[in-house]
């Protein structure tokens, strides 16, 4: 059977949340950053029906499925933001991959003569909390759009330099999985830098910063983030005047720390994320062990720390003077933690060559 020689490798970078979550789900903004750690994805169109997927760091090889069934059936944990996003892409633009690899007849999408090889591999574990899932999915629609659009008479169809269509898909194919989320993940790894943004893209602004004097602390612990949002809005739904208070006044002090980011300001960017770590915990997803962390690095002399992401789990982040990084490391460790050596501010998603 001839095999297209049409493929690309592209990547992007994982994600780490400086301040705002939960409220962003809720309208309010968050300040994130994308993080020098990639995802990587090479896509082959083949003439044969069928998505193929290997991603050894999520336990997938040799997975299989015909085109025509894509989002159908048991799919593995692993493969299911490959599957999906292949499906939403396809059910997008059914006639660019087809007419791609010169095999258009139909614009049907169940089309039964081509299909993709996808392999995946990441820098960072998926444990950490980086959002693997989401850079895997903005890797995948990207390389897709870039393979195809050789061919499109680009007025209805979505240019692959269009940032703001790849956000809008990959960021439909992360809700038809998860039903929940603001997005801010996948900004994250379609724009890359430091971003303000404000749920499900509404608002998305790179802003200029050097590096942060950042150190982060993984927990070792997993936990769903989809169950986390549902057990803050179930709070919300039992004590509205409360949460929504504490919403707003996370969206102000996100709005601040934007301004101390800018004005490298970190001392008072450490008590803002302090105040916002008080918030997080009073909606309950602080968590015994992010805490320890948290304290100890606050104790060696943080400006700040707070959690980052869902909760409970993932990871921590600190604030602090450069000549304290290493002391308020040591405290992270001891607490349990360990400390990832990551850059922060990094570039969207790219073509590897
Ligand atoms: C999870 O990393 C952050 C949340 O705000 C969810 C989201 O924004 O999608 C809890």
């Amino acid at each position: 059977m001839k095999q297209f020689n049409n493929s690309i490798t592209v990547s992007a970078p994982g994600k780490l949340m400086l301040l705002g979550e939960h409220a962003v789900v809720y309208g309010r903004p968050c300040i994130v950053t994308a993080v020098n750690q990639r995802m990587r994805v090479t896509v082959e169109l083949i003439d044969q029906p069928v998505l193929e997927l290997n991603a050894p760091d999520v336990q997938v090889t040799d997975y299989k499925k015909p085109m025509s069934n894509l989002g159908q059936g048991n799919i593995p944990t692993g493969a299911k933001f490959v599957e999906i996003a292949v499906k939403n892409f396809l059910n997008c633009h059914p006639e660019r991959l087809a007419k791609d690899i010169n095999l258009y007849s139909s614009a049907s999408p169940q089309n039964d003569k081509f299909g993709v090889k996808i392999t995946t591999s990441s820098e960072f574990s998926s444990q950490f909390g980086f959002g693997s899932s989401s850079a895997a999915t903005v890797c995948i629609i990207y390389a897709l759009s870039e393979l195809t659009r050789q061919n499109l008479d680009n007025k209805q169809s979505l240019r692959s330099d269009d940032l703001k269509a790849i956000f809008d898909l990959s960021y439909k194919t992360v809700l038809d999985i998860q039903g929940k989320g603001s997005g801010f993940d996948v900004a994250a790894a379609v724009y890359g830098g430091t971003l303000y943004f404000v749920t499900d893209g509404k608002l998305i602004k790179p802003f200029k910063i050097d590096q942060l004097p950042i150190i982060i602390g993984y927990s070792g612990i997993k936990f769903d983030t989809v169950r986390l949002i549902d057990e803050v809005a179930k709070k919300a739904e039992k004590y509205p005047f409360i949460i929504n208070n504490i919403y707003d006044q996370i969206a102000k002090l996100v709005k601040k720390a934007k301004k101390a980011i800018l004005t490298t300001d970190f001392i008072t960017l450490g008590e803002l994320m302090n105040f916002n770590e008080g918030y997080l915990s009073t909606l309950g997803v602080e968590g015994k062990k992010l805490a320890d962390m948290i304290y100890a690095a606050r104790d060696a002399g943080a400006y700040g720390a707070k959690l980052s992401g869902a909760g409970i789990g993932d990871c921590m982040i600190a604030i602090a003077a450069e000549d304290k990084k290493q002391t308020v490391a040591n405290a992270i460790t001891q607490a349990g933690g360990q400390v990832i050596d990551v850059k922060v501010n990094a570039k969207g998603v790219r073509i590897e060559l």
